[in-house]
């Protein structure tokens, strides 16, 4: 996909269906996080509203647009440590994608939140409900799921704390405001950027 200039200072990075998917992500991460103690139902509402919205943003990895594939952010794990090396000499190459850390973050987050989906379903397997019910998963010890589910559940938190951070360090670095891009889904042009 070409990128489509409509003021000199910023580009089109962000598609809308990335930007549907992420604040659509977190309104239901959360609310499928407060709902765990006390609304089971809206819980596992939640719940698969998550799952499905990442097995989209999978799909969209592959075939979506420039700057939403993984081909184009996902680095290698001495990519990453080599911008981790940078930022602290606060001295970063911009990126107008993902930069190398925050997409190790993303494929994090993306990782542990299909491990709390998948423990999710096979929970309620053991209670003949959901997708897996009637599948070997549902024969899985169900206790030991929960413990499971609420380790990657509270795993999720605390990586979705250090995204947030990394969000506004990085802003910080950058000069731009990345909670704005990820709204508007523009970013700044900057003619020496590694991958414009
Ligand atoms: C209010 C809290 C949050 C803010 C302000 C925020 C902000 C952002 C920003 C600015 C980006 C783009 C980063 C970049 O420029 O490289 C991003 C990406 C992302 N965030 Fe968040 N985020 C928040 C909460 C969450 C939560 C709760 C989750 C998951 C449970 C999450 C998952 C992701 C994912 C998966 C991406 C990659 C987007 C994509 O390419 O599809 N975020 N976030």
């Amino acid at each position: 996909m070409s990128i489509q200039t409509e003021t000199p200072q910023t580009v089109k990075v962000w598609d809308p269906l990335v930007r549907v998917f992420h604040w659509s992500l977190v309104v239901t991460f959360f609310l499928a996080f407060i709902t765990e103690d006390d609304w089971m139902n809206l819980h596992i509402q939640a719940g698969y509203a998550v799952a499905l919205l990442i097995a989209f943003r999978l799909v969209w990895g592959v075939i979506g647009t420039r700057y939403a594939r993984f081909s184009q952010f996902v680095k290698a794990p001495s990519a990453v440590f080599k911008y981790l090396g940078q930022m602290l000499t606060l001295k970063v190459p911009h990126h107008l994608g993902h930069n190398p850390a925050a997409a190790a973050m993303i494929v994090s987050l993306i990782v542990s939140i299909i491990m709390v989906s998948f423990t999710g379903m096979v929970i309620i397997a053991a209670q003949g409900q959901g997708p897996l019910a009637g599948t070997l998963f549902a024969g899985f010890n169900p206790e030991w799921m929960e413990e499971i589910h609420e380790f990657f559940a509270n795993f999720t938190l605390l990586l979705v704390i250090l995204h947030v951070a990394g969000v506004i360090v990085s802003s910080l670095l950058e000069g731009e405001n990345l909670v704005k891009s990820m709204i508007n889904g523009r970013k700044k042009y900057h003619s020496e950027g590694v991958d414009k």
